[in-house]
């Protein structure tokens, strides 16, 4: 199955401006607590959230980020965020692909929360290379991804064996329940 197709998204934000609900499910503000406490530093000098959606989960990392850039590809999207984090001098949101438009910096916090799982294997993988190309000694990738069925092309489970598969890459943090799973990797060698 191939990565999934951007269209998929602009009909998901055509149709709801938060199609996932990140602002008001219950189930969203436990995940997104635990995944905060996953995070062992209790700081970050240059972050990178790609596919920040409506900068939801941005907005609870800017605080404990130096810098954080927060991308997209849905335009009405990046507007929510954009006004959302307006109040964060350190947060910078900006319409970029990825892996196409990987930006071109070293980062000590990679937050792939909720997207990897939209991209097939060897994308995925492409990706994972990435990150570790704008990674230094140490860096952190924090997954978190649900577990259930969807029709996308890679369970949550799945993508983060894939993640993991990258050599450069040691997990730290693993935590799994029935609906999603957190795992945090540094940057060895
Ligand atoms: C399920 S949301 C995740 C939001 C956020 N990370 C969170 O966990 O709260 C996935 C987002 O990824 C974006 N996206 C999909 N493909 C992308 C790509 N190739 N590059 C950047 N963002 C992408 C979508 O537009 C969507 O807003």
């Amino acid at each position: 199955m191939t990565s999934t197709d951007r269209q998929y998204f602009r009909n998901m934000y055509a149709a709801n401006y938060d199609p996932w609900n990140f602002e008001t499910s219950s189930y969203e503000r436990r995940k997104y607590a635990l995944t905060l406490d996953t995070l062992t530093k209790e700081r970050y000098r240059n972050a990178f959230e790609p596919g920040c959606s409506i900068g939801v989960l941005s907005e609870l990392l800017a605080p404990r980020c130096e810098r954080l850039l927060a991308t997209d590809i849905i335009p009405s999207a990046l507007a929510q965020a954009t006004h959302r984090l307006e109040q964060y001098e350190n947060v910078v949101v900006e319409r970029r692909a990825i892996p196409e438009s990987w930006p071109n910096d070293t980062f000590d916090l990679v937050v792939l929360s909720e997207i990897a799982y939209y991209f097939d294997v060897e994308t995925l993988s492409d990706i994972v290379s990435l990150v570790v190309r704008s990674a230094e000694r140490g860096t952190q990738v924090l997954g978190v991804h649900w577990r259930g069925g969807t029709d996308y092309p890679l369970t949550g489970d799945r993508a983060h064996e894939v993640i993991n598969a990258n050599i450069n890459l040691r997990r730290v943090v693993h935590h799994l329940e029935k609906e999603f799973v957190i795992d945090l990797w540094e940057r060895v060698g």
